[in-house]
């Protein structure tokens, strides 16, 4: 109890002064907008909205405070744990805090090395959190085929022996969909081997391990076996508004527990959270094969108008060159920004999502035939260039 009398005025002033109404400056129509503008847009995979449907359903998940017990949350953790052959699994508030905890968990006692493709998330778009929150040096390894890490790529980057110049290679991290691409599972096989026959420990950034699940039909407990640890994403490909699963050992969700909160990232009632990633998992998992359709039909429609492909629709995106028809992406943004119902795009990547309307496919294919033509008539000659395999030569955003 307050020691000095305080009037009922001015405790109401406050509360005045507190209270807010979201829903004046979000009308349920601008709600509608977004939907409709996210269906249009190529931009990346993490703008897709929750549904209603999603949000009823995600509102019946229990109640509980995750630090301590949250039923649905634990449910979720058990089954993802489960269909991925480890032992447990822990919710996470994004895919960079479950890598970087997955990492730092593994890692006990600088020096060591984090061996990784150069173009891997954890490496370029986390901030340089390896260095940061686990005190490792990253070996980025450009993959000498230009698509994934070989064996020989990683044997001849990694790091072991007496030399006391070196911090050891003490994790092989792969990245599988890598800018959209499938990482051939014989291949990580041959990775995990080597680096069990050393003592190396094996982490994926599964963010969208969903996709190669969905395009391949192998099960995500043979995807992840070659892996000590891994994280896998539901706001991305699924659609759900946040979260993430890191999945491992017992001993080591354990220690990752202790990690998290460590990091601030213990919450409280993630019911509605885990409720929204079991309804992806359940409706949204299936729409994925629809998602590569339509990132094929794009990929086919860009070659007949003479688009170079810079990589290839293996699942949900295609990067390709606006200079083969003599065009810039920022002309193709500005052109599909205009048109009577807009597109957004961004630079060389086009990401397709579960919300992506097949017109607005359409209207992008038609949109750079119609830019293709224009540059022709003026007298563009698409030049004869070679295409290096599916080399890192166009911007990748962070996400
Ligand atoms: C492959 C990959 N890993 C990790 C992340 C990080 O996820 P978040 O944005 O949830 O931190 C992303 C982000 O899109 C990603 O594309």
């Amino acid at each position: 109890m307050s020691q000095v009398k305080v009037s009922n005025a001015a405790k109401a002033k406050v509360a005045e002064e507190i209270k807010f109404d979201i829903l004046t400056n979000v009308p349920e129509g601008d709600n509608e907008l977004k939907r409709s503008q996210i269906a249009r847009a190529f931009i990346s995979d993490t703008i897709t909205v929750p549904t209603k449907e999603m949000y009823s359903y995600a509102l019946l998940a229990s109640l509980g405070d995750d630090v301590y017990h949250e039923p649905s949350t634990a449910a979720l953790e058990a089954h993802i744990a489960k269909i991925s052959g480890k032992e447990a699994g822990l919710f996470m508030p994004s895919g960079t805090m479950s890598n970087q905890i997955g990492l730092r968990t593994h890692l006990m006692q600088p020096p060591y090395t984090i061996l990784c493709d150069n173009r891997a998330h954890i490496y370029k778009y986390e901030v340089g959190g390896a260095g940061f929150h686990s005190g490792a040096a990253v070996t980025p390894v450009a993959p000498s085929n230009g698509h994934h890490l070989t064996l020989k790529d990683v044997e001849s980057n990694v790091v072991y022996g007496p030399d006391v110049h070196f911090a050891p290679t003490e994790i092989i991290a792969l990245e599988n969909t890598l800018n959209g691409t499938i990482f051939p599972q014989d291949e990580i096989i041959s990775i995990s081997e080597f680096a069990r026959s050393k003592g190396i420990k094996m982490h994926l950034d599964g963010a969208r391990i969903w996709h190669v699940a969905a395009e391949i039909g192998t099960s995500l407990k043979e995807l992840l076996d070659p892996f000590d640890s891994a994280s896998l994403c539901f706001s991305k490909g699924l659609g759900t508004p946040i979260g993430s699963c890191l999945v491992g050992s017992k001993e080591y969700i354990t220690r990752a527990r202790r990690i998290r909160k460590l990091f601030g990232g213990g919450m409280r009632q993630t019911g509605f959270l885990a409720g929204a990633a079991a309804y992806a998992l359940t409706y949204n998992f299936p729409l994925l094969a629809r998602v590569h359709a339509l990132a094929g039909k794009l990929q086919k429609s860009f070659e007949e108008i003479g688009v170079t492909i810079l990589s290839p629709a293996e699942t949900c995106m295609i990067f390709y060159d606006a200079g083969s028809i003599g065009s810039t992406y920022d002309e193709i943004a500005e052109r599909g920004a205009l048109l009577p119902e807009p597109l957004f795009l961004g630079g060389s990547r086009v990401v397709l999502h579960i919300q992506t309307s097949e017109d607005a496919v359409n209207d992008f294919i038609n949109l750079i035939a119609t830019i293709a033509e224009e540059k022709r008539k003026a007298g563009f000659i698409k030049p004869e260039i070679q295409v290096n395999g599916h080399q890192d030569v166009y911007v990748r955003r962070a996400n």
